[in-house]
């Protein structure tokens, strides 16, 4: 990627070009950034819960840093997953409205992934469309959700299902947001990280297997700046070549480990919600009974991908040992949870929105740092893998 920055990588799109840059320790330079790029008045859009922890000093930075907004213009909605909804994007909107923002505003979205997708869905249609910039404080939304331009809320009927193509006018990320994010969602994004490793390069690979990992967790300012931006320079390079997710397209590169991993997710969250907890009772601290489960869930699927590969012979079983050491390293679980049924995860794949047709597709490693795209593999296959992948087997 051509860039001039060391700490930074451009998302090459033509008129649509924009910097992800990481600002370790430096918050007065990430607002001054966003001072440049800013034309008119900002509004902030954040949580409730991240709002205590950071909305007071990143308003103060933006501020000292010549961006025309006042508190007025803080505009705060709930998180989570279940904030995901077309009435946080109104809310969002009434804000918007209520300080009489014109098309010369920026909306500056302060959070993880679902204020990201929020406040960018809110910009995308706030006036026909006016700019936003993601200011990430997760893993997930650092190396991820804030790099590309997807943004949307989920329906009752699935994830994701409402939204708009809209890409960010800049990101920029402070890696001491990470210092009050939970141990759990830090490692759940570390999968997403992991991930990029896989599918495009061998060597971050071996970095985050050599100390790498534990210097992220450890939140050591220059590791956690360079798995960023390599993943988002990995990142970048896959929207840039298939912005739109074409059909064939690379941008299907990204989803590795997320066939097995959407459909374990969906069993996962419908035990959670039907009340019958997977797994043994009284171990309410055990990944699946958490709120957010995504990370997990891919990184399980992930090994789900790689024992695929192993009987389709594309790749050794001496590289899916390495991805399962990295990840328990990683203090990520590389198992089905018990009492989660191989044949239900099975049906939830077939029923995932990106199977095509009801047909599944694999991304799948040809070496650590290459995948290949395969859509022929018989339903008996995966299931030997899912039920391979699981402890126990009794449902
Ligand atoms: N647009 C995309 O391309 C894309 C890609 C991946 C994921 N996503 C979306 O991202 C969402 C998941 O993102 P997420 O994992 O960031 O979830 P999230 O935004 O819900 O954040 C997780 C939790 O962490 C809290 N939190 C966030 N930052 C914090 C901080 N610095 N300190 C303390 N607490 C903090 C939040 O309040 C929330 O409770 C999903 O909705 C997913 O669909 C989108
Ligand atoms: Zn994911």
């Amino acid at each position: 990627m051509s860039n001039t920055k060391a700490n930074s990588t451009q998302v090459q799109l033509a008129e649509r070009s924009y910097d992800v840059t990481v600002y370790p320790g430096d918050l007065a330079a990430l607002a001054a950034d966003i001072a440049n790029k800013v034309a008119g008045r900002a509004a902030l859009v954040t949580s409730r819960r991240i709002h205590p922890l950071h909305g007071a000093d990143f308003l103060a930075a933006l501020k000292a840093a010549g961006v025309a907004i006042e508190a007025e213009d803080v505009i705060v909605v709930d998180d989570g997953e279940r904030a995901k909804t077309m009435a946080t994007v109104s809310a969002i909107l009434d804000g918007l409205v209520a300080r009489r923002h014109t098309r010369r505003s920026t909306v500056i979205a302060l959070g993880g992934g679902v204020i990201g997708d929020l406040a960018g869905f809110a910009a995308a249609i706030f006036l026909r469309g006016i700019p936003y910039v993601q200011v990430p404080t997760t893993v997930v939304a650092m190396v991820d959700s804030a790099v590309g331009g997807k943004t949307g809320v989920d329906h009752p009927h699935g994830k994701n299902l409402i939204g708009a193509f809209h890409q960010p006018l800049l990101v920029t990320v402070h890696p001491e947001y990470l210092g009050t994010l939970d141990d759990h969602n830090r490692r759940g994004g570390l999968a997403e990280v992991i991930k990029y490793g896989v599918i495009r390069d061998s060597e971050f690979f071996s970095w985050l297997e050599s100390g790498g990992v534990q210097a992220f967790l450890a939140l050591d300012p220059a590791a956690v700046s360079r798995a960023v931006l390599r993943s988002c320079e990995i990142k970048a390079a896959i929207v840039s070549e298939d912005e739109f997710e074409s059909e064939g397209g690379v941008r299907a590169h990204l989803n590795f480990g997320h066939t097995f991993g959407h459909g374990i997710e969906a069993v996962v969250l419908r035990h959670q919600l039907e009340g019958t907890e997977a797994g043994p009772v009284g171990r309410l601290k055990a990944w699946w009974s958490r709120e957010q489960v995504h990370g997990q869930c891919i990184a399980v699927g992930m090994a789900c991908a790689m024992d695929l590969a192993v009987r389709l012979k594309m790749i050794s079983t001496a590289e899916v040992m390495r991805l399962e050491k990295l990840l328990l390293t990683t203090g990520l679980p590389t198992r089905i949870p018990p009492g989660v049924s191989p044949h239900h995860i099975l049906d939830a794949m077939a029923t995932d929105k990106k199977a095509v047709a009801g047909t599944l597709r694999f991304v799948l490693p040809t070496a650590i740092g290459s995948v290949e795209v395969r859509g022929d593999i018989p339903k008996e296959t995966v299931l030997e893998v899912l039920i391979g992948r699981t402890d126990e087997t009794r449902n």
